[in-house]
């Protein structure tokens, strides 16, 4: 059965360079992981560049601590023609007892460009090409 939050599109163990001065994890880097799973789940609807173009909303609700596994589960929102919002949840699993805490939740807005990062309908056919990775495969 589908997860209410959706499925899980980054996973994650939080090292000790991701604390800020206060010992826990900077909210910095948990919205580095929001902007990945955003663009995880924008790219299953379509397989094109994306760009983040706005965030919408961001709640921090728990802190993240060091050595946590994080889980980020994402789904869409709402669409328009050339861009989706997609709600991405973070969950930590507490190192000491296992339980799951969902720590941080927010709605991203992506749009789908293409190679002149002009704004295409994300519903439209791939626009990646064999020339487009980084890499020769
Ligand atoms: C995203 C970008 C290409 C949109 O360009 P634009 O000229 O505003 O394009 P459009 O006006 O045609 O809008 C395209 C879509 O973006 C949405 N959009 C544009 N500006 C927006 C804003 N400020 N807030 C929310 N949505 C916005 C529009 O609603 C539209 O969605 P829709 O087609 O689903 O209705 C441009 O703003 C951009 O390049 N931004 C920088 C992206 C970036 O570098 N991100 C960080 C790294 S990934």
């Amino acid at each position: 059965m589908q997860h209410p939050d959706g499925e899980i599109v980054l996973r994650v163990i939080t090292m000790p360079r991701d604390t800020n001065h206060s010992g826990t994890v900077f909210g910095g880097v948990i919205m580095s992981y929001i902007d990945q799973a955003a663009y995880a789940h924008a790219r299953t609807l379509g397989l094109h560049r994306w760009v983040t173009v706005m965030v919408e909303r961001i709640e921090f609700v728990a802190p993240v601590y060091v050595g946590e596994m994080v889980t980020l589960r994402a789904c869409t929102a709402t669409t328009g023609r050339t861009s989706v919002t997609v709600r991405v949840v973070v969950e930590a699993e507490r190192y000491t007892t296992g339980q799951t805490a969902r720590v941080t939740v927010a709605t991203v807005k992506m749009v789908a460009i293409d190679r002149q990062h002009r704004p295409i309908p994300f519903s439209a056919p791939a626009t990646l090409g064999p020339d487009d990775g980084l890499n020769p495969v």
